[in-house]
């Protein structure tokens, strides 16, 4: 300790942080929890609630203009957005404001950035916190369950429509990673299993066009694939079949992809699934796994863990934080080999092929 340094701050047998250093990487990150999350989130919400975003969208306008598109007091709404600027969403130039290219992208014309927007997430998480985040500790003292204003697993088209349209909306790494990185040359018919609504495949489809696709889904998703499917003209290439990917055997093809749907289970519903690829494979037949990397202590994944809080208010989940470094062993004891890992843009990629 140098002598510059307090000897107690505290209390002599507290455990609380006695090196200065410690103390000021500490406080940022305090920070960063208690103040840069509200700030962020609830000047999201109350721009989103008020439709600012879409009234800045259509170009540079000052306060005045914005305040009547938004039904808002224009002293307070310039506070608002003074604090927009601050955290990079607006720009202020010659008396008018403008949306940052950042803010456009995330929080604009959804349909427009389809597979890479915050749109969607903001109202999910809006609802979530004043009917869930808000209760956390009723829940956990047992005096609340999680319940989704949407069912999960979805029953209808509708319910079925809000999640995939969610999941679309983070897809765009999880395609370029699966376009540059899986090895389907040769490969000419691919089972998707949990296929969302045929994005993923419509993008390997476009990069391999001898390639054909059976996406497996909920019987409530499979009219939006075949929409989205017939609208990109790629009806004859990628067949929507509703296969319970828990219960049931998988359709013969000479490869399975599983995109995003390992990564939360433990270790016997992965080998489960792996093994029905297995069973759906010849012998050469490849197994691709994309998976958001959850297990990295020092990058925790903030996506997957607000997931993870529903799952305290749910009495079973098959939520967990599994290391993906358990997959090689485990797809051997399935039998499968030539195990390879990539690694991109938060996500891992693992390719084996059946001995
Ligand atoms: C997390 S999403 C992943 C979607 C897509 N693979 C992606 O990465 O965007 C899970 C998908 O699995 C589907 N799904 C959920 N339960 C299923 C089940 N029991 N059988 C088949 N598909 C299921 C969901 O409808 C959804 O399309």
């Amino acid at each position: 300790m140098t002598s510059s340094q307090t000897q107690y701050r505290c209390f002599p047998n507290c455990r609380c942080m006695r090196d200065d250093e410690e103390l000021a990487r500490g406080v940022e990150r305090a920070y960063e929890m208690v103040f840069k999350g509200t700030v962020d989130f609830f000047v999201i919400k109350a721009a989103s609630d008020l439709g600012l975003f879409e009234a800045m969208a259509s170009g540079p306008q000052p306060v005045a203009a914005l305040a009547e598109a938004t039904g808002t007091v224009p002293a307070r709404l310039e506070r608002l957005l003074i604090t927009m600027e601050q955290v990079g969403l607006a720009r202020a130039l010659e008396g008018a404001w403008r949306l940052t290219p950042f803010a456009e992208q995330f929080f604009t014309a959804q349909d427009q950035h389809r597979n890479m927007t915050m749109v969607p997430f903001v109202s999910y998480m809006s609802d979530l916190i004043q009917s869930y985040y808000a209760n956390l500790a009723d829940v956990t003292r047992g005096k609340l369950d999680f319940t989704s204003q949407v069912p999960h697993p979805p029953r209808t088209r509708e319910d079925s429509a809000f999640y995939e349209n969610i999941h679309r909306s983070n897809i765009h790494f999880v395609q370029k990673f699966l376009r540059d990185k899986a090895r389907l040359e040769g490969v000419r018919h691919l089972i998707d299993v949990g296929g969302g609504i045929g994005d993923i495949a419509a993008s390997l489809c476009d990069k391999y066009p001898d390639l054909r696709v059976t996406l497996l889904n909920l019987p409530s998703a499979l009219d939006l694939v075949r929409e989205n499917m017939a609208a990109r003209g790629l009806s004859e290439r990628v067949t929507a079949v509703a296969v319970d990917m828990y219960r049931e055997a998988y359709p013969e093809g000479d490869a399975v992809l599983f995109a995003r749907i390992l990564y939360p289970m433990n270790r016997q519903f992965s080998t489960m699934l792996l093994k029905k690829a297995h069973d759906a494979l010849p012998r050469g037949g490849r197994v691709i796994i994309l998976d958001m990397i959850i297990s990295d202590p020092a990058r925790p994944n903030y996506d997957y863990l607000t997931h993870y809080l529903c799952s305290i208010g749910m009495n079973f989940s098959v939520l967990e934080f599994k290391d993906h470094a358990i997959y090689p062993e485990l797809l051997q004891e399935v039998g499968f080999g030539d195990v390879t890992c990539d690694e991109a843009y938060d996500h891992v990629l693992y390719q084996a092929v059946k001995q």
